[in-house]
């Protein structure tokens, strides 16, 4: 099994870091031998679109025929994610929704004709589903009775994710950081956790352990059929 792990958030005495790292350490009690794939986009941010990214994707021409060069990162960050059995995404809330350098990343996976297809009912997605957790990390409130804020986080990510076939998702928010000291932090990190559903990774473990059964003599079969889903 492969668990794709982000961090997003610039610090690194950071809650949403602690988080998905806590989430990441349930997911290797499932599966031990689990590898890890890392993604630091908190310390390593990734470029912001650049001139020839945005020129391969003006339209289906040039889609059809890229600037070279112009979609390397982006099938390198699309094979980290088809490579992964299970995503896990460490974000803060900032300015009611992900910081930039998590959006520079969506902005990389996302692409008509690779990940996603645009139909008229909607862009419909090209990857086969699986689990992603991602653990929020807020200062204020925006669920609950305490919510003072709306949530452009969670509607977007989910929906983003969602487009190109990501769709069993879990969101573990752990907000009021500001009021939190370590040692409070560390209980609603443990509360957040509590909530954890991990039925969807014992699924993909189980058929991670058939599959490489049944093929191992042959290189990953999800990693060759993308769309199967
Ligand atoms: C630029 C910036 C914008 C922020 N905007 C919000 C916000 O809109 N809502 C909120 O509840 N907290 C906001 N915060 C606070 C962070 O969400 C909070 O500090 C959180 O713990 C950060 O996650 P981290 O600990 O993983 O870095 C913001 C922080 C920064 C640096």
């Amino acid at each position: 099994m492969n668990i794709l792990h982000i961090d997003s958030s610039p610090r690194q005495q950071s809650h949403s870091r602690q988080l998905s790292a806590a989430i990441v350490k349930k997911l290797l009690e499932l599966a031990p031998g689990a590898d890890i794939i890392r993604r630091d986009l908190g310390a390593d941010p990734l470029p912001q679109t650049e001139a020839l990214y945005a020129a391969a994707l003006a339209s289906r021409a040039t889609l059809a025929a890229p600037p070279a060069g112009s979609l390397d990162l982006s099938e390198q960050l699309m094979r980290e994610v088809e490579a992964a059995d299970a995503v896990v995404i460490g974000t803060p809330m900032h300015n009611l929704t992900i910081p930039s350098v998590l959006k520079a990343w969506i902005d990389q996976i996302l692409r008509v004709g690779r990940t996603m297809k645009s139909t008229p009912a909607g862009k419909v997605g090209m990857l086969w589903d699986r689990p992603v957790f991602v653990g929020v990390a807020s200062g204020g409130f925006f669920t609950g009775e305490r919510a003072n804020q709306p949530d452009f986080l969670t509607p977007y990510l989910s929906g983003a994710l969602s487009s190109i076939g990501l769709k069993s998702q879990q969101f573990l928010p752990l907000e009021g950081t500001a009021f939190l000291d370590w040692e409070h932090a560390a209980r609603a990190r443990d509360k957040a956790l509590a909530a954890l559903d991990v039925t969807a990774v014992e699924r993909v473990t189980e058929i991670s352990a058939n599959v490489g059964w049944m093929y191992a003599d042959l290189a990953s079969p999800r990693q060759a059929s993308p769309s199967a889903h």
